[in-house]
């Protein structure tokens, strides 16, 4: 792990790759400009402030640390961000991405990592009308399997709906930026403030496929390990748990744990906030992963220890 840097290491799932690599070897290098971090995670990784279009700076860091495998995660990561501020998202998540890889390539990174989103999929076809968030990252992708080549390994991961924190529920999703199911039932709740839950046309609710955090920081770990000796120039995979939920399953769920109900509101969805489920054929990781806290007790049970944790006190 001496070789790695981790981008947005301090975000919400770098947080945890960053946590777990820690336990397991030592603390990896991280460039995260902090604009939508989690400060709590300090100490998993050394971090560089530095943002990701300053070539200069990312360039002597990577020298200087002899980084060979690069796990790119910093991006901003809303859909509904992405669609009020389209210039700002190509900016973040296309231009400065395809610089940094290039930037990467001109170093001699040899392992390349990226996280790219299940969000380009409506069921198992590649939407056709994406948002700017989904469709920069499918941009991303296909760039980057442009420049694959023996000596610059790609691995694509798309991740579906990240939830969950800590069983301690001492770390989680501190980005303000982005509204996320459960943080927005739950403070509707406590609030008792009226909760709207989207439909499609043929009344159906959406599903979404969530894993929790702490299986995909696992699963990071082991694909920063399998790509070192995988010969394949260019990877893919969809991941995807068991775990299928609607938003309404999610609402339901948060009543029951805490005991306590608000008004229900029903929408017709947006375009942009359809599926995230596809059928499992071709794509997923061939080794079988027990995604085993990518449960909705256990991720509901773990958000709202986090939620209620001092530390989010101004958060809700
Ligand atoms: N969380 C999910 O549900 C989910 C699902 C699919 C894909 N992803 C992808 O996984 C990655 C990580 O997601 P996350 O939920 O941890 O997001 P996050 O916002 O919590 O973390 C991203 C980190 O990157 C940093 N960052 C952003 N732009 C930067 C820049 N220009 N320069 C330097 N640092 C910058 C932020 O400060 C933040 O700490 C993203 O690429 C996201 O698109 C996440």
């Amino acid at each position: 792990m001496k070789n790695l840097l981790i981008t947005g290491g301090m975000g919400y799932v770098g947080s945890f790759t960053s946590q777990l690599i820690k336990k397991k070897y030592s603390k990896i290098i991280s460039i995260d400009n902090l604009s939508r971090a989690n400060l709590y995670s300090k100490k998993f990784c050394i971090n560089y402030k530095v943002n990701l279009d300053d070539e200069k700076k990312i360039k002597k860091i990577l020298i200087k640390h002899k980084i060979k495998t690069v796990f790119h995660l910093a991006a901003y990561t809303c859909v509904r961000e992405s669609l009020k501020k389209k210039k700002l998202y190509k900016k973040i998540n296309f231009i400065d991405q395809i610089n940094f890889i290039n930037l990467c390539k001109s170093v001699k990174i040899k392992n390349f990592i990226f996280s790219s989103s299940l969000s380009i999929y409506d069921k198992s076809n590649i939407k056709k009308d994406l948002s700017p968030y989904s469709k920069y990252k499918l941009k991303i992708e296909n760039y980057l399997k442009k420049k694959s080549s023996k000596n610059f390994k790609v691995l694509i991961l798309r991740y579906p709906n990240v939830s969950g924190a800590s069983l301690k529920g001492d770390l989680g999703d501190r980005n303000f930026h982005i509204s996320r199911i459960f943080k927005i039932v739950y403070s509707k709740i406590i609030r008792n403030k009226k909760i709207t839950i989207f439909l499609d046309k043929k009344k159906n609710f959406p599903i979404r496929n969530y894993i929790h955090v702490l299986d995909i920081a696992k699963l990071n770990l082991e694909m920063i390990k399998m790509i070192n000796y995988q010969k394949k120039s260019f990877m893919i995979y969809n991941i995807q748990s068991n775990l299928n939920l609607s938003n309404l399953d999610i609402t339901k769920k948060i009543f029951s744990y805490l005991k306590k109900k608000t008004t229900i509101d029903y929408k017709l969805i947006n375009k942009f906030e359809s599926l995230s489920t596809i059928k499992k054929k071709d794509n997923f990781i061939s080794k079988n992963f027990s995604f085993k806290n990518s449960t909705i007790n256990i991720i509901t049970k773990s958000n709202l220890l986090w939620f209620r944790n001092k530390i989010n006190k101004t958060y809700f």
